[in-house]
Protein backbone atom coordinates (compact mmCIF):
# COMPACT_ATOMS: atom_id res chain seq x y z
CA UNK A 1 0.00 0.00 0.00
CA UNK A 2 0.92 3.38 -0.36
CA UNK A 3 1.20 5.79 2.54
CA UNK A 4 -0.59 8.84 1.94
CA UNK A 5 -0.46 12.65 3.56
CA UNK A 6 -3.57 14.08 5.39
CA UNK A 7 -2.87 17.86 5.56
CA UNK A 8 -6.19 18.45 7.61
CA UNK A 9 -7.75 17.39 10.74
CA UNK A 10 -9.00 17.76 14.34
CA UNK A 11 -7.21 14.93 15.90
CA UNK A 12 -5.77 16.91 19.29
CA UNK A 13 -8.20 16.41 22.06
CA UNK A 14 -10.18 19.16 23.46
CA UNK A 15 -9.39 21.89 21.52
CA UNK A 16 -12.58 22.40 19.35
CA UNK A 17 -15.73 20.10 18.04
CA UNK A 18 -13.03 17.89 16.91
CA UNK A 19 -11.70 15.18 19.28
CA UNK A 20 -12.51 15.81 23.16
CA UNK A 21 -10.32 13.68 24.38
CA UNK A 22 -7.07 11.70 24.46
CA UNK A 23 -9.18 8.10 23.93
CA UNK A 24 -10.59 9.09 20.92
CA UNK A 25 -7.66 10.70 19.33
CA UNK A 26 -5.84 8.23 20.10
CA UNK A 27 -8.73 5.72 18.41
CA UNK A 28 -8.68 8.22 15.13
CA UNK A 29 -5.36 8.03 14.97
CA UNK A 30 -5.06 4.58 14.74
CA UNK A 31 -7.89 4.39 12.46
CA UNK A 32 -6.28 7.07 9.88
CA UNK A 33 -2.92 4.16 10.17
CA UNK A 34 -5.48 1.25 9.28
CA UNK A 35 -6.73 3.37 5.95
CA UNK A 36 -3.21 3.86 5.24
CA UNK A 37 -2.12 7.87 6.16
CA UNK A 38 0.92 7.77 8.27
CA UNK A 39 1.52 11.55 8.61
CA UNK A 40 -1.30 13.84 9.53
CA UNK A 41 -1.41 17.84 10.32
CA UNK A 42 -3.41 18.52 13.66
CA UNK A 43 -5.31 21.68 12.67
CA UNK A 44 -6.98 22.47 14.76
CA UNK A 45 -10.01 25.54 14.08
CA UNK A 46 -8.73 29.21 15.29
CA UNK A 47 -11.82 31.32 14.56
CA UNK A 48 -11.85 34.45 17.00
CA UNK A 49 -15.12 34.20 19.24
CA UNK A 50 -15.44 30.24 18.53
CA UNK A 51 -12.24 29.00 18.97
CA UNK A 52 -9.84 31.11 20.22
CA UNK A 53 -6.88 28.34 19.82
CA UNK A 54 -3.21 29.84 20.42
CA UNK A 55 -0.47 29.20 19.19
CA UNK A 56 1.04 27.85 22.61
CA UNK A 57 -2.00 25.25 22.71
CA UNK A 58 -0.96 24.04 19.50
CA UNK A 59 2.24 23.82 20.15
CA UNK A 60 1.95 21.75 23.97
CA UNK A 61 -0.86 19.85 22.33
CA UNK A 62 0.59 18.55 18.95
CA UNK A 63 4.03 17.60 21.75
CA UNK A 64 1.93 15.74 24.33
CA UNK A 65 -0.13 14.29 21.64
CA UNK A 66 3.11 13.02 19.74
CA UNK A 67 4.12 11.25 23.02
CA UNK A 68 0.83 9.34 23.35
CA UNK A 69 1.53 8.11 19.79
CA UNK A 70 4.58 6.65 20.81
CA UNK A 71 3.43 5.26 23.93
CA UNK A 72 0.45 3.41 22.69
CA UNK A 73 3.10 2.17 19.65
CA UNK A 74 0.39 3.79 16.55
CA UNK A 75 3.24 4.48 14.14
CA UNK A 76 1.61 8.03 12.71
CA UNK A 77 4.18 10.78 12.37
CA UNK A 78 2.04 14.27 13.81
CA UNK A 79 2.91 18.26 12.79
CA UNK A 80 0.93 20.98 13.92
CA UNK A 81 -1.15 23.73 11.99
CA UNK A 82 -4.58 25.31 12.06
CA UNK A 83 -8.00 25.48 10.07
CA UNK A 84 -7.23 29.26 10.28
CA UNK A 85 -10.58 31.29 9.78
CA UNK A 86 -10.18 34.80 7.81
CA UNK A 87 -9.80 37.73 9.33
CA UNK A 88 -8.36 40.99 8.14
CA UNK A 89 -4.90 40.74 10.27
CA UNK A 90 -3.93 37.59 8.94
CA UNK A 91 -1.01 38.42 7.52
CA UNK A 92 0.24 39.91 10.86
CA UNK A 93 -0.96 36.70 12.70
CA UNK A 94 0.80 34.04 10.25
CA UNK A 95 4.01 36.35 10.68
CA UNK A 96 3.57 36.70 14.13
CA UNK A 97 2.68 32.71 15.23
CA UNK A 98 4.25 30.26 12.72
CA UNK A 99 2.36 27.26 14.49
CA UNK A 100 -0.39 28.45 12.83
CA UNK A 101 0.80 27.40 9.27
CA UNK A 102 1.40 23.95 8.44
CA UNK A 103 4.69 22.39 9.91
CA UNK A 104 5.77 26.08 9.92
CA UNK A 105 6.17 25.83 6.47
CA UNK A 106 4.54 29.13 3.89
CA UNK A 107 1.25 27.29 3.29
CA UNK A 108 -1.50 27.42 5.61
CA UNK A 109 -5.26 26.27 5.77
CA UNK A 110 -7.53 29.16 4.54
CA UNK A 111 -11.05 28.75 5.78
CA UNK A 112 -13.77 31.49 4.55
CA UNK A 113 -17.29 31.36 5.75
CA UNK A 114 -19.50 28.31 5.13
CA UNK A 115 -23.10 30.38 4.44
CA UNK A 116 -21.80 33.98 2.79
CA UNK A 117 -19.26 35.31 0.50
CA UNK A 118 -17.34 37.97 2.54
CA UNK A 119 -16.21 40.94 1.17
CA UNK A 120 -13.02 41.35 -0.29
CA UNK A 121 -12.03 38.02 -0.34
CA UNK A 122 -9.54 37.93 -3.14
CA UNK A 123 -7.81 41.01 -1.76
CA UNK A 124 -7.02 39.26 1.66
CA UNK A 125 -5.35 36.94 -0.29
CA UNK A 126 -3.63 39.20 -2.12
CA UNK A 127 -2.30 40.27 1.00
CA UNK A 128 -1.12 37.21 2.20
CA UNK A 129 0.67 36.19 -0.78
CA UNK A 130 2.47 39.33 -0.70
CA UNK A 131 3.58 38.58 2.67
CA UNK A 132 4.98 35.64 1.65
CA UNK A 133 2.67 33.01 2.92
CA UNK A 134 0.92 30.20 0.60
CA UNK A 135 -3.23 29.77 1.52
CA UNK A 136 -4.73 26.35 1.07
CA UNK A 137 -8.26 27.27 0.39
CA UNK A 138 -9.99 24.70 2.22
CA UNK A 139 -13.40 22.71 1.70
CA UNK A 140 -14.58 25.22 -1.17
CA UNK A 141 -17.14 22.18 -2.11
CA UNK A 142 -18.83 22.52 1.11
CA UNK A 143 -19.03 26.53 1.02
CA UNK A 144 -22.74 27.83 -0.04
CA UNK A 145 -21.67 31.03 -1.36
CA UNK A 146 -19.13 29.12 -4.19
CA UNK A 147 -21.89 27.59 -6.67
CA UNK A 148 -23.35 31.38 -7.30
CA UNK A 149 -19.67 32.77 -7.16
CA UNK A 150 -17.57 30.11 -8.96
CA UNK A 151 -15.82 33.40 -10.96
CA UNK A 152 -14.70 34.09 -6.91
CA UNK A 153 -13.35 30.69 -6.60
CA UNK A 154 -11.43 30.51 -9.83
CA UNK A 155 -9.97 34.19 -9.02
CA UNK A 156 -8.98 32.68 -5.44
CA UNK A 157 -6.84 30.33 -7.19
CA UNK A 158 -5.50 33.14 -9.84
CA UNK A 159 -4.54 34.54 -6.72
CA UNK A 160 -2.17 32.00 -5.69
CA UNK A 161 -4.63 29.53 -3.42
CA UNK A 162 -4.02 25.92 -3.26
CA UNK A 163 -7.21 24.04 -3.43
CA UNK A 164 -7.66 20.92 -0.72
CA UNK A 165 -11.42 19.28 -1.66
CA UNK A 166 -12.37 17.39 1.58
CA UNK A 167 -12.18 12.97 0.96
CA UNK A 168 -15.85 12.69 2.25
CA UNK A 169 -17.28 15.42 -0.42
CA UNK A 170 -16.58 12.98 -3.70
CA UNK A 171 -17.68 9.82 -1.52
CA UNK A 172 -21.13 11.97 -0.80
CA UNK A 173 -20.97 12.40 3.10
CA UNK A 174 -21.59 16.14 2.82
CA UNK A 175 -24.65 15.74 0.36
CA UNK A 176 -24.96 15.73 -3.33
CA UNK A 177 -23.93 19.89 -3.76
CA UNK A 178 -21.14 19.19 -2.50
CA UNK A 179 -20.80 15.88 -3.85
CA UNK A 180 -21.57 17.55 -7.15
CA UNK A 181 -19.16 20.38 -6.82
CA UNK A 182 -15.88 18.32 -5.71
CA UNK A 183 -16.46 16.17 -8.95
CA UNK A 184 -16.77 19.17 -10.52
CA UNK A 185 -13.91 20.77 -9.31
CA UNK A 186 -11.90 17.12 -9.95
CA UNK A 187 -12.60 16.93 -13.68
CA UNK A 188 -11.23 20.58 -14.30
CA UNK A 189 -8.44 19.52 -12.77
CA UNK A 190 -8.88 22.52 -10.02
CA UNK A 191 -7.96 20.08 -6.77
CA UNK A 192 -4.30 19.82 -5.39
CA UNK A 193 -5.16 17.72 -2.46
CA UNK A 194 -7.53 16.15 -0.53
CA UNK A 195 -7.36 15.90 2.63
CA UNK A 196 -10.51 13.95 5.33
CA UNK A 197 -10.98 17.59 7.52
CA UNK A 198 -11.55 14.28 10.11
CA UNK A 199 -13.69 15.15 13.48
CA UNK A 200 -14.71 12.10 14.77
CA UNK A 201 -15.17 8.04 14.44
CA UNK A 202 -18.16 7.76 12.85
CA UNK A 203 -19.70 10.91 10.52
CA UNK A 204 -16.18 12.71 9.84
CA UNK A 205 -13.30 10.01 10.14
CA UNK A 206 -10.10 10.30 9.16
CA UNK A 207 -10.41 8.54 6.03
CA UNK A 208 -8.63 9.12 2.39
CA UNK A 209 -8.42 5.63 0.60
CA UNK A 210 -12.04 5.69 -0.54
CA UNK A 211 -11.71 8.96 -2.01
CA UNK A 212 -8.53 8.37 -3.39
CA UNK A 213 -9.70 5.12 -4.92
CA UNK A 214 -12.43 7.08 -6.74
CA UNK A 215 -9.84 9.59 -7.95
CA UNK A 216 -7.44 6.52 -9.11
CA UNK A 217 -10.34 6.02 -11.23
CA UNK A 218 -11.06 9.13 -12.65
CA UNK A 219 -8.24 10.89 -13.21
CA UNK A 220 -5.43 7.81 -12.85
CA UNK A 221 -3.57 6.75 -10.39
CA UNK A 222 -0.83 9.35 -11.07
CA UNK A 223 -3.10 12.03 -10.41
CA UNK A 224 -4.02 10.39 -6.99
CA UNK A 225 -0.51 9.87 -5.94
CA UNK A 226 0.27 13.68 -6.54
CA UNK A 227 -3.55 14.87 -4.07
CA UNK A 228 -2.21 12.19 -1.41
CA UNK A 229 1.38 11.97 -1.56
CA UNK A 230 3.73 14.09 -4.00
CA UNK A 231 1.86 17.67 -3.40
CA UNK A 232 1.18 17.73 0.55
CA UNK A 233 4.77 16.11 1.07
CA UNK A 234 5.92 19.59 -1.47
CA UNK A 235 4.05 21.55 0.74
CA UNK A 236 5.90 20.26 3.69
CA UNK A 237 8.81 20.95 2.87
CA UNK A 238 7.83 24.12 1.69
CA UNK A 239 8.57 23.62 -1.68
CA UNK A 240 6.92 26.23 -4.12
CA UNK A 241 3.57 25.01 -5.55
CA UNK A 242 1.68 26.58 -8.03
CA UNK A 243 -2.28 26.28 -7.67
CA UNK A 244 -2.78 23.03 -10.45
CA UNK A 245 -6.00 24.86 -10.93
CA UNK A 246 -4.17 28.29 -12.24
CA UNK A 247 -3.72 27.16 -15.54
CA UNK A 248 -6.52 26.20 -17.97
CA UNK A 249 -8.04 22.88 -18.30
CA UNK A 250 -6.73 21.99 -20.93
CA UNK A 251 -3.27 22.53 -20.16
CA UNK A 252 -3.76 21.28 -16.95
CA UNK A 253 -4.61 18.12 -18.67
CA UNK A 254 -1.34 17.84 -20.70
CA UNK A 255 0.44 18.49 -17.35
CA UNK A 256 -0.93 15.74 -15.89
CA UNK A 257 1.17 13.15 -17.58
CA UNK A 258 2.53 10.64 -15.20
CA UNK A 259 5.90 11.23 -13.52
CA UNK A 260 6.81 7.88 -12.04
CA UNK A 261 10.52 9.15 -12.14
CA UNK A 262 10.05 9.89 -8.59
CA UNK A 263 10.13 6.59 -6.95
CA UNK A 264 7.14 6.82 -4.23
CA UNK A 265 8.86 4.94 -1.43
CA UNK A 266 11.83 6.86 -1.90
CA UNK A 267 10.22 10.34 -1.85
CA UNK A 268 8.30 8.92 1.62
CA UNK A 269 11.40 7.70 3.13
CA UNK A 270 12.70 11.41 2.52
CA UNK A 271 9.79 12.92 4.26
CA UNK A 272 9.83 11.24 7.46
CA UNK A 273 14.07 11.42 7.37
FE1 LIG B 1 -11.42 21.73 9.40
Amino acid sequence: MRFMIDLHSHLLPGLDDGSPDLQTSLAMAKMAVEDGTRLMACTPHRTPGLYDTTADQIRSSVSAFRTELDKAGIPLTICGGSDIHICPELPELLAAEPEYRLAKSDYFLFEPPHQFLPPRLIELVEKVRAAGFRPILTHPERLRWVRRHYDVFEGLIRAGCLVQVTAGSLEGRFGSEAKELAWRMLDEGRIDIIASDAHNLTSRPPRLSAAAALIADAAGEAEQWRMTVERPASILRNEALEPVGMSSVEQVKMQQTPTRSRAPQRLWERLLR
